[in-house]
């Protein structure tokens, strides 16, 4: 044994579990405020280190909670899940939406205001992506497999994830259905990141998008203000058939369509005239909800938003008149 390693097996030390609740693109922030702070550990004297180590973050309205290290890895897992859960569950209820005619923005204003269930993760959307969702919803399920158990409803929001992350491709199939399909079709994709201020592609929508039109035959002209490199470095250019666009504009020009993947906010309130006269056909499918409809559909563009139902006739009558 050398010498090194014989000092530090004398140095008495304790293991603690202490989960992060850190959001990418607000980890500092979030670190200085957090809502609590967790730390799973079993000998007094971690706790008081701990305690110590946390005491200019916390307080009464941000507790430290001391638990068990198993309890602790738990609390994470299962708050991610929680949250994940919620996004699935609202993509369930856009995708009924759209059956029946609602329009889920309208649903989750009245459910979210709900003080019991509030207003957070609610959103309808093209599905969550990222680091953490993904892998803990599975870290979960894993778990539960390896004590014996199932845990269906953790699998069930993944399963409704990977189906949401189609819907931009399936509703863009739907609507060129009757004017040759997506084959040749150039379309203009907004964000590719799997959430705005960051630029990982990790688990992202973007990807099944991107791989869905393409494999269809179409041709995607990609912008995003600041993944374009790490796309570049992961997608490239798939055999000619993908093409990044140094601005959202640039990304416009003589396409049939524009699919909204995420929702940077330099893409909330597009110059409307110039997205009119850049686009070949003015279509517009919006992964987010980030566009209002009304307003979309005044100024003469066809628009649809995930569980915004929109009328049959009027697709109809729309794709007609400008083919
Ligand atoms: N980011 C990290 O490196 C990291 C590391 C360890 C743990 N974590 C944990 O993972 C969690 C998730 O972190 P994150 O960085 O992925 O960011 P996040 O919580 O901001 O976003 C996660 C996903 O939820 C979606 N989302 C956000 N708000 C939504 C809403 N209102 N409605 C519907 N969907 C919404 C986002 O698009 C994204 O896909 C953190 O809260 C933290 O507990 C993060």
């Amino acid at each position: 044994m050398d010498r090194n390693r014989q000092l530090a097996t004398r140095q008495p030390f304790d293991v603690v579990s202490n989960p992060e609740f850190l959001r990418e693109g607000a980890a500092v922030a979030d670190f200085m405020r957090p809502d609590r702070v967790v730390v799973g550990a079993t000998s007094a004297r971690a706790r008081t280190v701990m305690e110590q180590l946390y005491a200019p973050l916390t307080s009464p309205e941000r507790p430290l909670f001391f638990m068990d290290p198993c309890s602790a890895e738990l609390a994470k897992y299962t708050a991610n899940t929680m949250l994940a859960m919620r996004i699935s569950f609202m993509n369930e209820v856009a995708a009924l939406c759209e059956r029946v005619g609602a329009d889920v923005e309208e649903v989750r204003r009245a459910v979210g205001a709900d003080k019991r269930i509030g207003s957070s993760f609610l959103s309808a959307g093209v599905g969550y992506g990222g680091s953490c969702f993904p892998k803990d919803v599975k870290a979960l399920v894993a778990t539960a497999h390896a004590h014996g158990l199932t845990f269906p409803l953790a699998e069930a929001v993944e399963q409704v994830n990977e189906r949401q992350k189609h819907w931009l491709v399936d509703r863009a199939r739907a609507y060129f259905a009757a004017n040759g399909g997506l084959a040749g079709k150039r379309l203009a994709l907004w964000g590719l990141a799997f959430k705005p201020s960051t630029d990982d592609l990790r688990e992202a929508p973007a990807l099944t998008v991107i791989d869905g039109l393409i494999a269809e035959g179409a041709h995607v002209i990609a912008y995003d203000p600041v993944a374009i490199p790490a796309a570049q470095k992961l997608l490239g250019d798939r055999g000619g058939k993908l093409t990044y666009a140094t601005s959202a504009y640039e990304a416009l020009a003589g396409a049939d369509a524009l699919l909204l993947v995420t929702e940077w906010n330099e893409f909330r309130q597009p110059d409307w005239a110039r997205v009119w006269t850049l686009l070949k056909s003015r279509v517009i499918f919006d992964g987010r909800n980030l566009f209002d409809p009304d307003q979309l559909r005044t100024l003469g563009f066809f628009y649809a938003g995930v569980g915004r139902a929109v009328p049959a006739v009027q697709e109809v009558a729309f794709r007609q008149a400008n083919n």
